[in-house]
């Protein structure tokens, strides 16, 4: 008898990769059938009875999968979306969803043409409490609302790898960090229509942003501040939303909700929630059609991709003002 499981293959087993091998192989809507990875102490995360692949042309040729799953450096989405296109695979990625707005729409113009379909990663909207977050946001028209975004990754500073050539990653903190704060908005309140944004640079790499400041508008006439940064030591990410004297307050430890400055429900966050697990069962249900399922699609990876182009165009066409210094005076 035929397996009605999702027959599933990964591309880029190291790094983050080997998460999305172990929840693919404990999850029972999937069949994970081969990893593939340039690097073979990668294919280590492979558990026994997984084909293992150097080149992914081979394991395509080999193995006619349903699903494959791409966890790579961002430059690589494309091109591997394409080969998956060739061989009438679905495909998810982890976010961003391709290195920027051109290679986003190049691959949603490949899936389309094939006849296939594209969902994008990003955990943090799988908690439960995020959850609840937006069950409460839906009746709420937020006329301010402040993200920030920040931790501490030591790489930055010695050898940033791929993430630090821009051809390949496409920057960082706006495009990488950044992609979980407006992932988390788009879901949560929509998208907004312009964009401004200012960036700083890592001094070692002066091409790589570490931090940004943007700021958001919505059709509404609502305004966002959001604050990213990978070279903080604080690791947090906490969203204010805010409507008349209501507001709701979101972090890692939990949801609030308050009515001026009193305080009238709170949620406390669930510790060690299976996020990817959860993130699968998602995914499960947007393949089979599922409206309700909220993984994030291809449309909405490529208006989330539209809020980063744009604010990387604003950060480097900025009109900066010289702010003056105080006069000489004898
Ligand atoms: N959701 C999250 O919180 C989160 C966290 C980290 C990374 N990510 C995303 O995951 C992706 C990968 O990031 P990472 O930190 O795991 O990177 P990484 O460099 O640690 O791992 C990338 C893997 O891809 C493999 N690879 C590279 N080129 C390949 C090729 N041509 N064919 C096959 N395999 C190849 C590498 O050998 C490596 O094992 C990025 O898009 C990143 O944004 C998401």
């Amino acid at each position: 008898m035929a397996s009605e499981k999702t027959k599933v293959g990964v591309i880029g087993c190291g790094g983050m990769g080997a998460a999305h091998v172990k929840t693919l192989a404990e999850h029972e809507a999937f069949e994970l059938v081969a990893g593939c990875d340039i690097n073979m102490a990668a294919l280590d995360s492979l558990p026994p009875g997984v084909a293992r692949y150097q080149d992914p042309e081979v394991m395509f040729e080999r193995h006619k999968l349903d699903l494959v799953c791409l966890i790579l450096p961002n430059h690589l989405y494309e091109p591997m979306a394409g080969l998956a296109c060739v061989h009438g695979a679905d495909v998810f990625t982890e976010k961003p969803f391709g290195h920027n707005l051109e290679s986003c729409r190049a691959m949603i113009a490949a899936l389309e043409a094939a006849g296939r379909r594209a969902w994008v990663g990003g955990q943090r909207k799988y908690s439960a409490h995020f959850r609840t977050a937006r069950d409460i946001l839906c009746g709420m028209q937020p006329d301010f609302i402040h993200a920030l975004f920040t931790y501490f990754w030591a790489p930055a500073f010695a050898d940033p790898g791929w993430r630090g050539d821009r051809a390949k990653s496409g920057g960082v903190a706006l495009i990488d960090s950044g992609w979980h704060v407006l992932d988390l908005l788009s879901w949560l309140v929509g998208d907004p229509v312009s964009a401004f944004c200012q960036l700083s640079y890592l001094k070692s790499h002066p091409d790589t942003d570490d931090k940004a400041a943007l700021q958001l508008r919505y059709r509404s006439g609502a305004i966002a501040t959001v604050t990213i940064s990978y070279t903080l030591p604080k690791s947090q990410l906490e969203l204010t939303f805010a409507a008349g004297r209501e507001s709701l307050l979101l972090n890692y430890e939990r949801l609030a909700l308050f009515e001026g400055a009193q305080e009238t429900m709170s949620v406390p966050a669930t510790r060690d929630e299976p996020l990817f697990r959860w993130m699968y069962d998602e995914l499960v249900k947007a393949r089979a059609g599922s409206p309700a399922a909220y993984v994030t699609d291809m449309y909405r990876a490529e208006r989330i991709m539209a809020v980063v182009d744009a604010a990387y165009r604003s950060a480097a066409s900025r009109r900066k003002r010289r702010i003056a210094r105080p006069a000489r005076r004898s």
